[in-house]
């Protein structure tokens, strides 16, 4: 079973732990099996109890009191607020606002019409109301079971795919979505449901309110998320962007990048936002600055996310130096045009005169292609014929992998593959480069920018999934002094780092900063 206990369990657990901190009304059915003094004892119960696997696939991770201060204060949020979590799980990011407007000695007529909560989930929607009426019992409100809260179940994106307007709009809104992939059926016009709920989430701000939302970093980049991108950069005002890092893990139990994004429903105005970096090393430290726009919002394309003011130099020079992109420098950036299961029947270990070798991404390491490199299941060669002829490369190629992940030393491997006789296939987990013009600079000094520390760090700025994708090398800069790098010789073809950051135009601090890293 999913969850050890049924809803009814949780409803006499719920009233049990009512009773306890004094809500009239309420009745004790027996000992509760957590710490009742928690603020959330309850949530951290269910955790307990539910099974991980189902929590996941409904998106139920339970955001850190650290995080949810954090959003209280990225807002400022003011306890005269209404307020709102519309994935609101146990009601952690609630019961911050309620223990603000319990500060403020708030009345229960203002608290009750101030709050609000919905979850899809019935039985944290019923955690959530004991969570509410516990904190305000044991803070000395007379608070009854009869008393009435706006915390409701319900599915907040059944609506969100057609034109919606909702009957009521909050000044603040708080939360942590679910991390779903959204089903096509739903049609809601985002990859993944925490995109839509940001977007739900705009909709139920008054004008001029506020957001504050802990969300993965996927929707930096890749073309899927381009909606959400523009949203954030073209219909709201977004004041701060701000990369968790998670360095015990213990943090969030999720293993995806974070982002703690705080917006104001309006048109974007200021020429600057603040972004930075928050630190969970056992205790919670955030470091933040201000930077102007441009370097964050690439027309929508990217949502670029420097973490050190360095990181946002180098953006500036490298990126917005005027430089030639990969893609107007009579480069081509493609993808492995071959796709193993529509090709299965082709697919084969023979070496006949009709077979061409195929390669994959096991056959590629930073400056190293190994085509005699072995994989069980991974076939050595592709029939060459008519239907699978246009997908062959007959000229000279810097291959790179396509999946990589934040924790590799370098996010880009790339190796240089020499043409061949007859032609080869590459796998579609490989991305490749070939020059289409003389102009084009030489594919030695694109495995050098590849593999580079420097092309590292500004693709990790640019990347929030685990994808190397072809449109973002497009859009890397190629530098004017380029002639500078030809002339690396071959025992300095492994460690150019230095003559790569001169043609860049970097400081020495600079380029200190990219080989500490
Ligand atoms: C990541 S949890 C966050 C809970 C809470 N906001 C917190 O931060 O502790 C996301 C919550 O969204 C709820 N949820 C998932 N899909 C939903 C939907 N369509 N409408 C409303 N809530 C939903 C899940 O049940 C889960 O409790």
């Amino acid at each position: 079973m999913d969850n050890k206990l049924q809803l009814q369990d949780w409803l006499v657990l719920c009233e049990t732990y009512e009773a306890t901190h004094g809500v009239i009304g309420a009745k004790i059915h027996g000992a509760l099996p957590f710490d009742q003094n928690k603020l959330d004892g309850l949530g951290e119960h269910y955790c307990k109890v539910t099974n991980k696997e189902y929590r996941s696939g409904h998106g139920q991770f339970f955001t850190p009191k650290e995080i949810v201060q954090y959003l209280i204060r990225s807002t400022q949020y003011s306890p005269d607020q209404s307020v709102a979590d519309i994935s609101c799980g146990s009601g952690r990011f609630l019961l911050g606002a309620l223990e603000e407007m319990i500060e403020k000695s708030k009345d229960i007529h203002h608290i009750q019409k101030s709050i609000y909560g919905f979850d899809i989930d019935p039985v944290l929607v019923r955690i959530t109301l004991a969570n509410i009426r516990g904190l305000l019992a044991r803070k000395g409100y007379k608070i009854s079971i009869k008393d009435k809260f706006h915390i409701q179940q319900a599915d907040m994106l059944e609506k969100t795919g057609g034109l919606f307007e909702p009957e009521i709009r909050f000044d603040c809104i708080l939360g942590n979505p679910p991390y779903l992939k959204a089903s096509p059926k739903l049609n809601l016009g985002h990859p993944n449901l925490y995109a839509s709920f940001v977007e739900a989430g705009i909709r139920y701000l008054k004008p001029g309110g506020v957001l504050g939302y802990i969300i993965p970093k996927s929707f930096v980049s890749g073309a899927y998320f381009h909606r959400i991108r523009d949203i954030l950069t073209n219909q709201v005002s977004t004041e701060e962007l701000v990369t968790i890092f998670e360095r015990d893990k213990a943090f969030m139990d999720v293993l995806q990048e974070q982002i703690l994004l705080t917006l104001k429903n309006k048109c974007p105005s200021k020429d600057s936002i603040t972004v930075g970096t928050a630190i969970t090393n056992g205790k919670f430290e955030v470091k933040k600055f201000d930077i102007s726009r441009d370097i964050v919002f690439w027309n929508a394309d990217i949502i670029c996310v420097p973490e050190t003011e360095l990181d946002a130099a180098l953006i500036k020079k490298c990126f917005k130096n005027g430089f030639k992109k990969v893609a107007d420098s009579g480069l081509r950036v493609s993808t492995g045009p071959v796709v193993a299961f529509r090709r299965k029947q082709y697919l084969s270990d023979e070496t006949g005169k009709d077979y061409r070798p195929l390669y994959w991404p096991h056959h590629v390491s930073r400056f190293t292609f190994n085509p005699k490199k072995e994989h069980k299941s991974r076939p050595k060669t592709m029939k060459d014929c008519a239907t699978t002829a246009p997908e062959k490369l007959e000229q000279d190629a810097v291959v790179f992998k396509r999946i990589s992940a934040k924790e590799q030393k370098y996010r880009i491997e790339a190796a240089m593959i020499k043409k061949q006789k007859c032609g080869l296939f590459l796998e579609n987990h490989l991305n490749y480069i070939v020059r289409e013009h003389e102009s084009a600079p030489s594919l030695d000094i694109i495995e050098l920018l590849l593999n580079s520390s420097l092309w590292d760090r500004l693709f990790r700025l640019i990347n929030g999934n685990t994808q190397v994708s072809a449109g973002e090398i497009r859009a890397f800069p190629i530098p004017h002094k380029i002639e500078h790098l030809k002339k690396i010789d071959d025992s300095d073809r492994r460690d150019p780092e230095i003559k790569i950051h001169e043609a860049y135009g970097l400081t020495k601090r600079e380029s200190k900063y990219i080989l500490q890293r």
